[in-house]
């Protein structure tokens, strides 16, 4: 059956287009290295319509397909855990040119966020959507993720700069919506469909992208704080004092001394503070003294630093960028990226450490996150078994009012519990919508929905 169907795939794609082997080793481990699987081949389509005809032939073969972008998925979304075809969307990488009047540019799915933002920042502007692993993460992932990162209190996440896509459906049908109309109340809006589908609906190949006028004036502060909780209300005070907030990222002191040790960079403001808020403004003059104005008028702020030069911000932004990266180096981390209710946040933080030593004694736990958001990243190292923690850590996060997944999606490590969340008409609806965009089942089957 595959076998067939990959002498039809290598027809259309080109027989180098098909990788097997140990040439496909990058494909079938996820960033973390937590999620490993194996693959009969990863193809590597080169336009659209060849995705159309491999998702056609793939139906036809009842071949499952994993389509993968940067690989950079933190859900075990996109690695191929039950030997299903990879289809990498690497080579679908041309940007267009940039649409001045409109502010929109029209790119290909296999097209990185750092590719993005280089190819527009010519222009004078900017994409709303940027995190650490903007280098590998492409659009086509980012969207079918529905990714948020570090701008989200500003600009959003990825649904919101979605204005059009191009779409492969599991039938192989091509659904395309990139006239770049903003307002387009014509029925049901497919590319909101796809924003966080995770690739159980389709194969994203291209999407028409809203830019922002890239702000150059940029002023950068890490504030320390005795407690969360000075620092939650800190970040909603300069949410409404400073418009143009992008960014507010809070750290612990175990998480940013450990970014220290592994990349050997000073630790900031003495070293001794035990939470850290990362905030950053961008506007089109200059903020510093706005910025210094509010802060000054903070509860609760033990010191501050504030960046003089691009030098010092990169330096501070690594503070919060490498947290993914140093935790990594500890061990494969078990991830749960979780939204809360605002003022639960600082509640929640002892609660799920408290619960997860108790389950794991020898474990550690890192909390760091997207706190204008509410969401927050708990990862925990030094776990002896899978899985162990899961079920306990949802409920605490549904009984707080939260939610199970914040922006990295379902994938397969949480589909077993997403009926804790969502009802059973919500998860019919959703099964609906993937009978009809994949009628064979043959676009990520062990994604979102448990098996
Ligand atoms: P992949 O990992 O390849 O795939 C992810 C999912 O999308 C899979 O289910 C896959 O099947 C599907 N998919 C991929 N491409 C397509 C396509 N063209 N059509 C249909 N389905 C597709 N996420 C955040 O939201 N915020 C962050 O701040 C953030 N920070 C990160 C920092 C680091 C260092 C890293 C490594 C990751 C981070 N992420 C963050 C995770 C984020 O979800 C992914 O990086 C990104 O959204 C996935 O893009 P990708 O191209 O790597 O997709
Ligand atoms: C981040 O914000 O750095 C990533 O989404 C988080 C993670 O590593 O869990
Ligand atoms: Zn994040």
């Amino acid at each position: 059956m595959v076998d067939d169907a990959l002498s039809e795939i290598r027809r259309i794609v080109g027989e180098q287009h098909v990788i097997s082997g140990d040439d496909t080793a990058a494909h079938v481990v996820d960033w973390t290295g937590r999620y490993v699987g194996t693959t009969p081949a990863v193809v590597r389509p080169g336009s659209t319509a060849e995705v159309a005809d491999v998702i056609r032939v793939c139906g036809e073969h009842a071949v499952a397909v994993i389509p993968q972008g940067g690989n950079t998925g933190m859900v075990g979304g996109s690695v191929p855990l039950n030997g299903e075809i990879v289809l990498s969307m690497q080579r679908l990488n041309t940007i267009g040119n940039v649409d001045r009047l409109a502010l929109q540019v029209s790119v290909d799915a296999g097209v990185t966020i750092e590719q993005l933002q280089t190819a527009v920042a010519s222009h004078g502007l900017r994409y709303g959507v940027d995190f650490g692993g903007r280098g590998s993460a492409t659009v086509g992932g980012t969207i079918a993720t529905n990714a948020g990162g570090l701008n989200v209190l500003r600009h959003g996440m990825t649904r919101a700069q979605v204005i059009g896509v191009e779409v492969v459906l599991g039938t192989g049908e091509i659904i395309d919506l990139m006239s770049g109309l903003v307002k387009n109340n014509t029925g049901y809006s497919i590319p909101d469909m796809m924003c966080g589908s995770e690739g159980t609906l389709g194969v994203i190949t291209k999407a028409r992208l809203r830019l922002i006028a890239d702000q150059s004036f940029r002023q950068t502060a890490l504030l320390a704080f005795d407690n969360v909780d000075a620092a939650v209300a800190a970040t909603a005070q300069l949410r409404v004092a400073l418009p143009g907030l992008e960014a507010a990222e809070l750290m612990l002191a175990d998480g940013v001394g450990l970014v220290c040790e592994e990349f050997e960079l000073s630790a900031p403001l003495g070293g001794t503070h035990p939470v850290f808020l990362l905030v950053e403004t961008a506007s089109e003059s200059d903020d510093l003294e706005r910025l210094i104005q509010h802060v000054v008028e903070l509860d609760g702020v033990a010191d501050t630093a504030i960046a003089a030069d691009e030098r010092q911000r990169q330096l501070l932004w690594r503070l919060r960028d490498d947290h993914t990266t140093a935790i990594n180096r500890v061990g494969v981390p078990c991830k749960f990226d979780v939204t809360l209710p605002h003022d639960q946040i600082a509640a929640f933080i002892p609660k799920a450490k408290n619960l997860i030593s108790a389950l794991a004694p020898t474990s550690t736990t890192w909390i760091f996150g997207h706190v204008g958001d509410g969401n927050l990243h708990v990862n925990v190292t030094g776990l002896d078994g899978e899985d162990v923690l899961d079920k306990s850590v949802y409920e605490l996060v549904i009984a707080m009012g939260g939610s199970i997944s914040a922006e990295h999606g379902i994938g397969t490590a949480k589909s077993a519990y997403l009926p804790m969340q969502r009802s059973a008409a919500e998860l019919n609806l959703m099964r609906g919508l993937k009978a009809v965009c994949d009628p064979t089942g043959i676009l990520n089957p062990s994604v979102i929905f448990d098996q």
